[in-house]
């Protein structure tokens, strides 16, 4: 039993419920709500994303070298898991020894899921064809999870006086580009790199591009890391650079095989997975503007609200696409596989975004617009939640009747 995909159901719900929240608490219709928004982010991001990602990369790895499915490691999801709740509790109350504690059982968590991933064989047994070893995703998670050490770091010792002795300039900056652009962008590709093949059907446009795309994200992560810690142009600039071209170089990777395919791109789930790059290039592509100090132009209301567009607008948004169909060949393994979504969902989605964005513009109705966003991202997860929770009831009804074994194929 994959017991993480359990947490992310839950964490699933928590996100909606946090969404909804934050909603309330803009339209400042109840006193008491009030949109904690540590938890409404952590909720997507080391809440429902990282326990898939701990769950399913491994997997994913051994599946792609023609492995046996790796052993279910509890120390992993004890370490990640207890991590977490401790966080949960430490960073609301703002208590350092809890925050201490819990984040450096999530750094030994994700320790022992590199080593984990780096003991896999990386390609498959002498003697079985289809390509070599440069075309699988290992090596995108392994250096996303080596940046999500970094975010730990930075994150765990923001409220810890860390960043003094670190000698970094914008710390909230440095941990969002460390887990966005680096740990969360790489893992993304990774699984593009992995799974297109299995659910599109056909591979990616330019398998020799995987290589360079690779290099391209993790220099530009780290340039877009360096930048804000020593606050330097000459890392972020360059780091923008090699970052968006090897976005767009994936993207059509992806899109090239599907073009004028009418009946794949009926499936909502695509659209979910392309136009969420959409909202993690938003901020990247008006960087420029806030780095030039263009006057009149709203710099520190991107800085202080651009983070949720994209946590929602890009993180979620993937993982409306993965998380259902994750669950689908885990509990449903005998039914066929397909990404998760739908109109609703993705209407919904990026229309929470649009109304973010114009919140940090339109700034005589903030609140509401603000508000209106939220109230948009909570009724896009309600569809993902049910998706999610009927696929669990159905998976282990099969398994109470001995039909599954709840092992991914
Ligand atoms: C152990 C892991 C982590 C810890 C201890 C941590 C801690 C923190 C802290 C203390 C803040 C500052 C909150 C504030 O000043 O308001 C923060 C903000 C943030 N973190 Fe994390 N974080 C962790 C993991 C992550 C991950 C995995 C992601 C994304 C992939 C992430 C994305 C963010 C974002 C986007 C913000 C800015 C929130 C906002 O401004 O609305 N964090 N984190």
């Amino acid at each position: 039993m994959n017991l993480y995909l359990l947490m992310t159901a839950i964490f699933i719900l928590m996100a909606a419920l946090m969404a909804a929240d934050a909603a309330l608490a803009s339209f400042t219709l109840a006193p008491w709500f009030s949109g904690l928004r540590w938890l409404r982010v952590h909720f997507i991001t080391l809440g429902a994303i990282t326990e898939t990602l701990f769950g399913l990369l491994p997997v994913i790895v051994a599946i792609r070298a023609g492995r046996p499915r790796p052993a279910f490691r509890w120390d992993i999801w004890l370490t990640l898991n207890i991590g977490l709740l401790t966080l949960l509790i430490g960073i609301p109350i703002v208590n350092q020894v809890l925050i201490f504690v819990g984040g450096t059982l999530v750094f030994i968590a994700t320790m022992l899921l590199i080593v984990q991933l780096r003991g896999l064989p990386a390609q498959k047994p002498a003697g079985v064809a289809e390509g070599n070893s440069t075309h699988y995703g290992r090596k995108f998670y392994i250096a996303g999870l080596s940046y999500f050490l970094l975010g730990i770091i930075v994150g765990t010792g923001l409220w810890l006086g860390w960043s003094e002795w670190l000698r970094i300039q914008t710390p909230v900056e440095v941990h969002i580009h460390a887990n966005n652009w680096g740990f969360l962008s790489l893992i993304f590709a990774g699984l593009l790199v992995d799974l297109y093949p299995t659910w599109a059907g056909r591979p990616l446009a330019w398998p020799r591009s995987i290589t360079p795309i690779f290099w391209m994200l993790t220099i530009g992560a780290l340039g877009l890391v360096l930048g804000p810690w020593v606050k330097s142009n000459y890392f972020s600039v360059p780091g923008i650079i090699l970052f968006l071209g090897a976005t767009f170089w994936l993207l059509l990777n992806v899109i090239k095989p599907l073009w004028g395919d009418r009946e794949t791109w009926s499936q909502p789930g695509l659209w979910h997975l392309v136009i969420a790059y959409f909202w993690i290039l938003a901020p990247v592509l008006v960087a420029p503007l806030i780095i030039l100090g263009v006057p009149g132009f709203p710099g520190a209301g991107i800085e202080q609200n651009a983070p949720q567009a994209l946590i929602y607008g890009w993180v979620l948004q993937f993982g409306y696409a993965f998380i259902p169909y994750f669950f689908y060949r885990l509990f449903l393994p005998h039914e066929p596989a397909r990404l998760g979504g739908s109109w609703f969902s993705l209407l919904m989605v990026n229309l929470g975004g649009f109304f973010l964005w114009a919140s940090i513009f339109i700034t005589d109705y903030q609140a509401m617009l603000h508000g209106t966003a939220y109230l948009f991202w909570t009724l896009s997860l309600i569809p993902i939640v049910l998706t999610v929770w009927r696929i669990v009831r159905a998976g282990l009804a099969r398994l109470d009747d001995g039909v599954v074994s709840l092992e991914m194929k």
